[in-house]
């Protein structure tokens, strides 16, 4: 069977970029990425791209007098690399409408929270702030809204006492490395459908279990 070809945006680390990376270097994952690209050039993440032997592309937002000028640019490079699905993976530049709707549920995203809470860029800090019991992260399909779109997968983390902002981020990330290649693969397997506005998965199995923080006795 053909695998899903991942085209995936970064702007700096590549932690998410690395876990997709390790999950297709498995040759039963039902996805490859066919190219990485960054809108900076000394993005950590191309050098983990370039270690797996991926193409890589810089396109650097600066250069250009408007977003959709970019957007075009960074849409070109994806057909031309014959990119099926986008991943953003730590992208810091917001996407045009146009492009949105060049790829209709084809752009998914991972967000450091349990959306719709805590949109942004200080998600943990928003979390911290609200005093909550339990974070995450999302993948979800993108929209134009910033951190809108479709959820697919979620998982939950608690804030534990004492947290600060780089604790349960650190924390939340080991789950997002968890959740983001499962999700794509789910997506690759095509059992993700939106229906309404809201994700439906085929076969996804479920738990009931609920999640406790403080736990139980
Ligand atoms: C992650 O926390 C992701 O959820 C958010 O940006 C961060 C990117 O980290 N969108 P990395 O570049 O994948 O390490």
């Amino acid at each position: 069977m053909s695998k899903l070809k991942l085209g995936v945006l970064i702007s700096g680390r590549g932690s998410n970029l690395q876990a997709l990376i390790d999950a297709c270097a498995n040759a039963s994952y039902p996805a490859e990425i066919v190219t990485v690209i960054s809108n900076r050039a000394d993005a950590k993440g191309l050098t983990r791209a370039r270690a797996a032997n991926i193409a890589t592309q810089v396109i650097e937002h600066t250069a250009y007098g408007d977003r959709e000028s970019f957007d075009r640019d960074v849409d070109a490079a994806l057909q031309a690399a014959g990119a099926q699905l986008i991943c953003l993976a730590g992208f810091m530049r917001l996407l045009s409408a146009w492009f949105v709707d060049q790829w209709p549920d084809r752009i998914v995203n991972i967000h450091p929270s349990l959306l719709p809470a805590f949109k942004g860029t200080d998600s943990h800090a928003q979390a911290l702030a609200a005093g909550v019991k339990l974070s995450g992260c999302s993948v979800h399909f993108v929209r134009s809204e910033m951190d809108a779109g479709p959820i697919v997968m979620q998982a939950a983390v608690p804030v534990l006492p004492g947290d600060n902002e780089d604790s349960l981020a650190a924390r939340v990330l080991t789950a997002e490395h968890q959740c983001y290649p499962r999700a794509v693969r789910l997506i690759a397997e095509n059992r993700v459908t939106v229906e309404d506005g809201r994700v439906v998965i085929a076969d996804a199995g479920a738990t009931a279990e609920p999640l406790f923080n403080p736990p139980l006795d």
